[in-house]
């Protein structure tokens, strides 16, 4: 079994690695497979997917096997055609070689924001999965980043309880001078629809996610017992929220207008998180990194409502309960 966009484990079974992953946090200790090796393969910066793999493996005793092609390692052709261009290594060979020397591969490759259709195929996580013999773990693709997933389940359990099924969560747009990816906002959607938590989806006009992504999150929510509402109010939409999910990201319509959308992202900078929008009592999480001032006030950061260096931290417990039960497994 790959993990590619968290939802593979149904429910419960995220539920069973948020709570063990808490466990782990409290001083369980970590189930072992010594003498496995992770390949992981970044085409894009990190600093909290990178080392919690890097630590995760290290807590069940894996030998971690990173590379970055095009910087350490080859750059990836993924398309078939004669390679007569800058690019050395076929990712068919690519999966196939690192499926020899490894029990699981991780693969982070992000959204290139040129053309939906290629974004919506998830071109590179789809064809590591594809190419090798081994399960994939997605360290975030183009449209789903899973581990954050799971932290973030992790953190809504230890703050909200166990049984999400109804709690409030607000998902909301924040400005940004770039245009960014949409993998976080569609896996916080689905992630909480998983759980049956009801959401509100905050974002401008033209600020939609794709709306294939939306539909799929609220018949998953609404068949566990929660919903999906969208607003253009964030205000309103965070009043009563249990917790709010911040994050910057890119139109669904901006495909082929990011100028354009440059345009109108400036005309929203109002959508920054401040502490008098904030509920009494909600929590406060974004995956990081993030831009202080732009996407949120410095006071809510640091601020006592903050969950989010907590959020970041179960990257390491939700990295080796997850390893622990894909080693068993694999
Ligand atoms: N949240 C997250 O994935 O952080 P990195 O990009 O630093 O890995």
């Amino acid at each position: 079994m790959s993990f590619v966009d968290g939802t593979e484990l149904g429910q419960d079974g995220i539920l069973a690695l948020a709570q063990r992953a808490l466990e782990l946090r409290a001083g369980s200790k970590a189930h072992r497979s010594d003498g496995a090796r992770v390949a992981g393969v970044f085409l894009n910066p990190s600093l909290r997917t990178k080392t919690s793999l890097e630590a995760a493996c290290g807590a069940v005793g894996a030998q971690p096997l990173m590379i970055m092609p095009g910087k350490d390692a080859w750059a990836l052709e993924l398309e078939d055609k004669v390679m007569d261009g800058d690019k050395a290594e076929h990712i068919r060979e690519a999966a196939a070689v690192l499926s020899e020397f490894a029990d699981l591969l991780a693969v982070r490759a992000f959204a290139k924001l040129e053309s939906a259709e290629e974004d919506r195929a998830d071109p590179v996580v789809s064809a590591f999965d594809r190419y090798s013999s081994v399960p994939v773990i997605n360290l975030e693709s183009a449209l789903w980043h899973p581990l954050q997933g799971l932290a973030d389940t992790a953190t809504w359990v230890n703050h909200l309880g166990p049984d999400l099924r109804g709690k409030r969560i607000t998902l909301t747009w924040a400005p940004h001078p770039k245009a960014l990816p949409a993998a976080v906002p569609n896996q916080v959607l689905l992630s909480a629809a998983l759980q049956g938590m009801d959401v509100t989806l905050a974002h401008p006009e033209g600020f939609d996610l794709d709306p294939q992504i939306v539909e799929r999150a609220a018949a998953m929510a609404s068949s566990g017992g929660g919903s999906v509402r969208t607003s253009q109010n964030q205000r309103e939409a965070m009043a009563g929220a249990e917790v709010v999910v911040a994050k910057s990201w890119s139109g669904f319509a901006g495909y082929g207008r990011r100028d354009e959308e440059a345009v109108q992202r400036a005309e929203h900078r109002d959508w920054t998180v401040t502490s008098d929008k904030l509920p009494k009592g909600g929590g406060f999480m974004h995956c990081l990194p993030v831009r202080r001032g732009v996407v949120v006030a410095p006071e809510v950061l640091d601020g006592p409502q903050s969950w989010v260096v907590e959020e970041a931290g179960n990257r390491l417990w939700t990295a080796i309960a997850l390893l622990e039960r894909m080693l068993e497994t694999s």
